[in-house]
């Protein structure tokens, strides 16, 4: 009886060890696939953090800004479930149901398998550090209004203080 309690707890560590390897090769093969797919190109802005969006394009409908794709509950994709990220990327539908502009390129995604879909995934919400950054333009909470506000002040503080002749 002992012995078959303690191969149960062996068998179940020895599970759980073999689900967290699986789920480590899943986010490398999405880190793969994502530098095949180039994401970094576009989501990410000049000097900016990786895949935090923000690069403006010009399309004849004017500006716009690539998205956050860090796994950021906020500003990012941190909220979305696999299938809103599946249907993002293939389909250019955003979780608010939104159509993506195609300067997100998803017709070339299209054909992405599930299986390289689910590591797609799993590499941008675990292999991929959440960056709280909104897209520039885009209406945000109050709170980070006032950070970017207060972020501004702080600048031309300082703008104005190295104009100063000493
Ligand atoms: C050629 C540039 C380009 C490439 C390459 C690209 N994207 Fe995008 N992506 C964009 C732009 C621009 C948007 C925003 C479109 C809009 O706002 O309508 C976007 C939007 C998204 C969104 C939607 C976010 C939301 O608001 O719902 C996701 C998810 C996404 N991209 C993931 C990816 C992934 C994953 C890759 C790589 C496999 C990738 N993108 C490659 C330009 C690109």
């Amino acid at each position: 009886m002992k012995n078959g309690i303690l191969a149960l707890i062996l068998g179940s560590l020895t599970f759980a060890a073999l689900a967290e390897s699986s789920q480590d090769d899943l986010v490398k093969r999405g880190e793969y696939l994502a530098r095949a797919g180039d994401c970094v190109a576009c989501h990410t802005s000049k000097g900016g953090a990786a895949f935090a969006g923000g690069l403006p394009m010009a399309t004849p409908i004017g500006t716009i800004y690539s998205t956050n794709i860090t796994p950021d509950p906020a500003t990012g994709i941190g909220a979305y479930s696999y299938d809103d990220f599946q249907k993002a990327v293939r389909q250019g539908v955003a979780k608010n149901g939104d159509t993506l502009y195609p300067a997100m390129p998803y017709p070339s995604y299209a054909v992405v398998s599930d299986e390289d879909m689910k590591a797609l995934y799993a590499y941008f919400m675990h292999g991929v550090a959440p960056v709280g950054q909104p897209k520039p333009g885009e209406r945000h909470s109050l709170a980070a209004v006032d950070a970017l506000a207060a972020g501004d002040l702080a600048r031309d503080f300082c703008a104005r203080r190295e104009s100063v002749p000493a």
